[in-house]
This record gives C-alpha cells, structure tokens and sequence, in this order.
C-alpha cells in the first residue's frame, strides 16, 4: 500500500490510474467499473465532483417508490433510497393497510433548532452574565447581515442564552442558541451566526479573559419534533376477532420490550431508521446528522428506547411515532442532484414541515411492517424471499434458473445454504 502527496491535484483519470496501480488487482477491470458511472453528461459530472473532493465515480444505491401512503388525507407516493431488500416492500404494505383505516395522522410539534458556542472564561460567572445580558441585543444586531434574508422567509435567531457549566468542566461555559431555519436544514445559516456570536462575545468580554472554542450546530434537536400516528379498530387488525386481539397484544408487547430493553431497542429502532434514512437520503438530506439526533433522542430518559409506542383501550390500537427531524427542502443538494429534484417533485415539493411529517410516517409504516412480520410469521420468510434474487445475482444465474428459483423457493424455505445447495443441484 502506498502513499501519495498531491493526490487532490490529480485530473480524475490520474486518480483512477493510481488507485488502480496501488490498491487493485484487475486493474483494467477496476478502472472499467469506475469510468462507467460517470455521468455522459459532462456538465452534470462536474456538478457531482463539487459535492466533494477527490472523485472517481459516482457512488449509486437503488431509488424506490412506495406508493398509496395517506398523511393527514392527502395521498403521497414516497421515493426511498436505500439497498436493504424488503424495506420498500414493507413500507408499501404498510401504506397500503393503514390506507383504508383513515391513513397517518401527523403533527410538528416544534421546528426549533439548536447551536452553541463552546467557550472558557476566568472571571466570576455573575459579572459575565452581567456583561452577556446588557449586550445581549448587541448579537442579534452584529448578525444581522446574516440573518436579514431568513428574517424575510420567517425565520431567524429565536433565543441567546448563556449558561454556567463550569460544574462539569473547569471555566467552562456556552451560548445555547435557538433558531428557524424555516425550509432550509440551516447549517450554513446557524453555523454562521454562531461564530458571529463568537466573534461579539470576544469583543464585549475582552477584559474577562474569555476564549472562544468551538462555534457550531448541535445535531441534537429534542425540540425539532414532529408525531404521526395511526389508529384502528381492534376488529379491523385481523380476519377475525381472536386473530385481532391476539396479534394486538403481541404488537403491543414488541414495543413495550423495546420501550425497557436496550439491545431489543437499538433494533427496533433500527428499523425505523430503515424508513426514514431512505426518505431523508432521497430528498438530498445529511441522513448523519438525523440519524445522531434520533438516537439521542431515544436516549433522552437516561436509558435507550423505543421510538414508538402503542397503546390500546378498550376497542381502540393507536400506534405512533415522536421523532426529531431537522430536514429541509431547499438549500444543500436540493436544487442540485437530479433525483433529488426528481424526489421532491414526485412528493409535491413539500416544506421542511411537511417533509418532516413523512420521513415520521415512512419510519413509522417501516415499524409496523417489522414488528408484524416479527410477531406473526417471522422476519426471515418475506426477508429471506426478496434476498433470493440478490443471492441468485452472486451466482450470476439466468432468467431460467431464476425462475426455476422462484418457483421452488414458493414452498422451501430460501436460506442462503438452501439457495446455494438448488443452484449447484440444477447446474450439475
Ligand atoms: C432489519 O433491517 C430491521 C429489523 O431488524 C427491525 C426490527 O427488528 O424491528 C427487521
């Protein structure tokens, strides 16, 4: 393996030859494979070379659709990036079931978003609080050039507070900044006032010893927060009233497991993620940056949980989802990435608030569709039928043996021994 300086100056063929030189074995195979993904179309391939540095292909993952979800009466048809076979499925399914039971019902709790500015001081904390509180105006206004534009979309800087933490950390306290980024994600944005906010603070405590660490965002956005929610019938849950009752009951204890156990919960929540990372990663999102907030979210009470909950009363299952998103649909990749666009439009061109509530519904339905599989026939009998043809693609067979596939798995069960074990039986 070797090292190299000036790899960033490289043209991208030279990147590709090197790569292929040093770290690949069928060069002339490897460097094949990275050329085709280029896009023909030059002016595009430039665009997804300035999404990042040093670019030799293009990376791609299935794009999906999962139709018939209704939200709050309006019918969506979802676009899902992701590779795990049965996801899409299950979202469908879901989709489809809660359709004719009145659809998702959701709800924005909030769209408050967080940033601090880290910093140390050395003087007694009530004289800079002191400082901070007859100033405080002075950060709104030498921010202003920054947040001028997103006070004209209705958003802004919502609060400055300063907070003591020297009981954790020696000399050790912070801004806790609140913003509305309304529909953008708003990085850019917070990350920008808050080093303003540094920069003032610097100014107007320069005789307390203060020094600015850190200026950024916070990931973590407990207020950010939107439900949904879906409700039936017990009746409606099965063929008959027994079957109803008794899958209600297991359901319900799934959760109830993953709301006090945390390996069982980190899974479950999984899952859920399985829903909305394929949403957030569709519509051009940092599917990063949700992903940390939802699992800190999960952990909120001191011990990781469920992100879902059931309850049932008397004749009623109600199921629902509360969940951070902090997404947005303009700004970032939104106007850039062709399927990005293409997911956007196909979802109506949403706000942030509305998107918010179908990455929440496309977590929610992916949740169903596991703990149902989970609590009645299993995960691995629809898991292990979609992942037939990804198994039979290995072994590169034809549409014959596909087929012949198919049609004998219908009545075996499709491990990945068992699959093995047919190909090698009809090819011999
Ligand atoms: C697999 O990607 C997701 C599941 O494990 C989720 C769950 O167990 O609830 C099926």
């Amino acid at each position: 393996m070797t090292k190299i300086s000036g790899f960033s100056k490289l043209t991208k063929i030279e990147k590709i030859e090197w790569v292929c030189k040093y770290y690949l074995q069928n060069q002339k195979n490897a460097k094949s494979i990275l050329e085709q993904y280029w896009n023909d179309n030059n002016k595009l391939q430039k665009l997804h070379d300035e999404f990042a540095e040093n670019t030799v292909s293009n990376y791609y993952l299935p794009f999906g659709l999962a139709p018939n979800f209704t939200i709050d009466d309006k019918v969506y048809c979802i676009p899902m990036a992701i590779e795990e076979s049965s996801v899409v499925a299950a979202a469908s399914k879901a989709a489809k079931f809660w359709g004719n039971k009145g659809g998702f019902k959701t709800e924005v709790i909030n769209t408050t978003k967080v940033g601090q500015v880290h910093f140390t001081c050395k003087t007694d904390y009530k004289t800079l609080q002191d400082v901070f509180e007859n100033h405080k105006s002075q950060f709104f206004e030498e921010a202003k050039s920054i947040t001028k534009n997103m006070e004209k979309r209705g958003g802004g800087i919502r609060d400055i507070a300063i907070i003591d933490k020297t009981s954790d950390l020696d000399n050790y306290y912070q801004l806790h900044c609140h913003f509305e980024t309304v529909d953008a994600m708003g990085a850019n944005f917070i990350n920008s006032c808050l080093e303003q906010f540094g920069k003032t603070l610097e100014k107007i405590a320069h005789d307390l010893e203060v020094e600015v660490l850190m200026c950024i965002l916070s990931n973590y956005v407990p207020e950010c927060l939107v439900r949904a929610e879906v409700s039936c019938a017990i009746d409606e849950l099965g063929t008959n009233g027994d079957e109803a009752k008794n899958f209600a009951r297991r359901f319900k204890q799934a959760v109830d497991i993953a709301n006090v156990e945390p390996f069982r919960a980190v899974t479950h929540n999984k899952g859920i993620m399985n829903g909305i990372d394929a949403v957030v990663l569709a519509t051009g999102n940092d599917f990063r940056a949700v992903e940390a907030g939802v699992h800190a979210y999960a952990a909120k009470d001191g011990h990781y949980k469920s992100l879902t909950h059931v309850d049932i009363d008397s004749n009623n299952f109600k199921f629902w989802i509360e969940v951070p998103i902090a997404v947005g649909t303009v700004g970032g990749l939104t106007s850039l990435h062709p399927l990005v666009k293409i997911a956007l439009s196909i979802l109506g061109n949403p706000s942030a608030k509305q998107l918010m509530r179908i990455v929440a519904v496309a977590g929610l339905a992916q949740n169903f569709g596991a703990v149902n599989s989970l609590v009645t026939d299993g995960i691995q009998k629809g898991h292990m039928k979609m992942h037939l043809l990804n198994i039979l693609n290995q072994f590169d067979a034809s549409g014959k043996e596909k087929a012949e596939a198919i049609e004998y798995f219908k009545t075996h069960s499709a491990t990945h021994n068992a699959v093995v074990d047919f190909i090698n039986r009809i090819r011999s």
